[in-house]
């Protein structure tokens, strides 16, 4: 073994000890041994991660848990990761810790649910674990219990989980692919592992597991809208299909993760989160590795859509031009002071399901907190009480299949759903 690794290797392990010594030595907080560097990339991989959009309810409570997730399954808190040693992770070893976010196993035994997602966490490499465990050491601890989850039986029940797992988690840590070049494996690890889109861009089998054969090809969940409670979103399909990521330039891509914002759309909705609390932090070699790796996702086609008929489209058309047109404009393509384009560049206008089109006509586009930097000059309504569900099928409609758009029909009875 060369000098330099054999010095690697030693090193790693002299982390690794010390990090485990911090652990039985609560008093000692890993910022005393000053290995600042290792705290930073923790911080910044842990930013990629977005723990703190799942753990954190309040600046105060940072990483405390207690944010409730809406499951088909029932209502899931998350919990407390700051190093507090009776409600949170102080007590934990750095091999619990890995175990944790690899298995999905707390150091009692007990299974963890996989909308922790360490279905995606569990690719991460060992060096950039170690990192976020010895982030999470730094952070105030704060003393607070995770409300009791409200399942439905047998979900309730932690031990099935085992099942669950062996049918569902593939325990391996990322291998990149020497055929392709370091940004696009970059990219992988960043989008697979670490950023974890999939968690709510890819489908779900009725036992609520990432289908792997159309990974990426758009999922529907349920997220928040504030003010209204929860909804069906759809997250849309990031494959280069005809209706997804193709729509988009790799500029694109890099833009909207960056600032929230591109030449075609801005952030609303769940993606606010995503984007403010985690992508906008990552340095740019590492969005473009990932806007280079999804420019690369194969084209995954979904299943064809109902027609829309002339009847609807007409009543949608004059729904059209009378609420939306004016900023919009008639033709779909947008005005540089008013709104963006609805034509061939809006993923979630062509999205296969409609569910995030339709939250964005009943309750308008929820801007992110702080607001972007002005650019138009109105912001947009919501039409909740403007218009019926008749009336928003047929809008939703006229839009998915006006201007080259080819989305297909929407029902009143899928609107009703979102109401
Ligand atoms: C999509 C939401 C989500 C994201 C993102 C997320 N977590 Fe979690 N996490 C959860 C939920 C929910 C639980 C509780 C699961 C349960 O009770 O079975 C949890 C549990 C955990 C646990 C187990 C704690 C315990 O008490 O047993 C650890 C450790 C953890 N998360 C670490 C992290 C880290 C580190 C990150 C960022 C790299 C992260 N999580 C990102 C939702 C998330
Ligand atoms: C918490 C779930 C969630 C995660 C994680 C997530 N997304 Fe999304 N994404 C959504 C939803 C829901 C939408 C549609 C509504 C919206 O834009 O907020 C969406 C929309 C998008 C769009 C289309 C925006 C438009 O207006 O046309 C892109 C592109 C996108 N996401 C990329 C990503 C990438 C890249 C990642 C990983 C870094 C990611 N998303 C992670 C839920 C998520
Ligand atoms: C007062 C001007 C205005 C009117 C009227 C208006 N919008 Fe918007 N709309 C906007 C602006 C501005 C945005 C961008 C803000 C954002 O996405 O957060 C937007 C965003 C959208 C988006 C999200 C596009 C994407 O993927 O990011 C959709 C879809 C949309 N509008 C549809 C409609 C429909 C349908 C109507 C009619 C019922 C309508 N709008 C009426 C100004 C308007």
């Amino acid at each position: 073994m060369p000098l330099l690794e054999t010095l690697k290797m030693i090193l790693k392990t002299f982390k690794l000890a010390i990090v485990l010594y911090a652990s039985f030595w609560p008093m000692l907080s890993c910022a005393d041994i000053g290995d600042d560097e290792l705290l930073q990339r923790g911080e910044y991989l842990a930013l990629a991660g977005n723990c703190h959009s799942c753990h954190t309810v309040e600046k105060n409570t940072f990483m405390a848990g207690g944010v409730p997730f809406e499951t088909p399954f029932g209502r899931i808190y998350s919990t407390n990761i700051t190093p507090d040693m009776a409600t949170g992770i102080g007590a934990w070893t750095f091999e619990d810790f890995a175990n944790s976010m690899r298995q999905g196993i707390r150091p009692d035994g007990t299974h963890l649910y996989p909308v922790f997602p360490y279905t995606s966490f569990a690719q991460l490499i060992d060096d950039d674990l170690l990192a976020i465990f010895t982030y999470l050491k730094s952070i105030p601890a704060i003393t607070q219990s995770a409300p009791d989850n409200d399942l439905s039986f047998p979900f309730n029940i932690r031990q099935f989980l085992a099942i669950w797992k062996y049918l569902f988690l593939n325990e391996y840590v990322f291998e990149p692919d020497d055929t392709r070049p370091d940004s696009w494996n970059r990219g992988a690890y960043l989008v697979e592992a670490l950023t974890h889109c999939g968690v709510c861009h890819s489908p779900r089998n009725f036992l609520g597991a990432e289908k792997r054969h159309s990974k990426m090809a758009g999922g529907a969940y349920s997220d928040k809208i504030s003010g209204v409670g929860y909804r069906k979103w759809f997250a849309p399909n990031l494959t280069s299909a005809p209706t997804g990521l193709s729509l988009w330039s790799h500029e694109d891509t890099f833009s909207y993760l960056k600032t929230g914002r591109n030449s075609l759309v801005d952030s609303f909705g769940p993606m606010n989160e995503v984007i403010f609390n985690s992508t906008q932090h990552l340095d740019d070699q590492d969005l473009d590795a990932i806007a280079l790796y999804l420019k690369s996702l194969p084209p995954i086609p979904v299943a064809e859509s109902q027609p829309a008929d002339r009847k609807t489209m007409g009543m949608g058309r004059t729904i059209y031009n009378l609420h939306c047109g004016t900023c919009h404009l008639p033709t779909g393509l947008g005005d540089p002071e008013m709104a963006p384009r609805l034509n061939q560049g809006s993923l979630v206008v062509q999205a296969q399901n409609p569910a995030s089109l339709i939250n964005v006509i009943l309750y308008g586009p929820e801007e992110p907190r702080p607001p972007l930097p002005p650019k138009w000059l109105n912001p947009m309504d919501e039409f909740q009480y403007m218009l019926d569900d008749a009336e928003v099928a047929a809008l939703a409609t006229y839009i998915r299949n006006s201007w080259n758009n080819n989305a297909g029909l929407v029902t009143a009875r899928q609107v009703a759903k979102q109401r």
